[in-house]
């Protein structure tokens, strides 16, 4: 994918703030710090388009990136952060469960999971429920730079086998490495018919 003009839209946490437009949407999903952000920079190949961070909790709104007028990219709050207080906690899973049921041109939903951890009962709990608002999620499994090449091959296997889906399923990725860049697009791509 060639990526002419990448522009940050807005930040918007409820429906009445969400921009109104006819792109395609692509969300992006995943526990907090697992490397969501970064994954977006990597697609659109900028360094900074959207902001990462060491400290986990980094993303508490939606983000919405147009790319090339073609397609929306949608970097949503990460889950499961512990740190966050109970209230914010339950703020949050309703902002992405609103965006999930009531955005008409939302087509796809990738989720990322840290193949070092592998899935948790938040990620379960996304991938099961995506169907039932229309998505069959496209799973990645992200800071694959971080395990050497048959711990890679061996966890990306346990991890489905857990899952009870084949290993090509997930889709191994690396932001610092552009590894797995071409094969999401191509999936993206798929999706929103571009
Ligand atoms: P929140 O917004 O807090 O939910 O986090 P996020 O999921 O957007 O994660 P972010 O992209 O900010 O990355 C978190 C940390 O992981 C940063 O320090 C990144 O540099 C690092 N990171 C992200 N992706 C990769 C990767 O593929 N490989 C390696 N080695 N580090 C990564
Ligand atoms: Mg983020």
């Amino acid at each position: 994918m060639k990526i002419k003009t990448a522009e940050f839209v807005t930040s918007a946490a409820w429906p009445r703030d969400w921009p109104e437009s006819d792109l395609p949407e692509i969300a992006f999903a995943g526990r907090s710090n697992v490397g969501k952000s970064s994954l977006i920079n990597t697609l659109c190949e900028r360094k900074n388009l959207v902001k990462t961070s060491g400290k986990p909790g980094h993303t508490r709104t939606i983000n919405f990136f147009n790319i090339n007028d073609q397609v929306m990219l949608v970097d949503l709050p990460g889950y499961g952060y512990a740190a966050v207080s109970k209230t914010e906690r339950r703020e949050w899973r309703q902002m992405i469960e609103a965006y999930l049921a009531d955005r008409p041109n939302l087509l796809g939903v990738v989720c990322i999971i840290d193949i070092r951890r592998g899935f948790e009962d938040d990620d379960m709990l996304l991938i099961t429920a995506a169907p039932g608002f229309g998505f069959q999620p496209i799973i990645v499994l992200t800071k694959a730079d971080k395990l050497k090449t048959n711990a890679r091959a061996n966890t990306r296997r346990k991890i489905a086998s857990g899952f009870g889906c084949k290993p090509d399923d997930l889709l191994l990725f690396s932001a610092t490495k552009g590894w797995g860049r071409d094969e999401l697009w191509q999936r993206i791509r798929e999706l929103v018919a571009i």
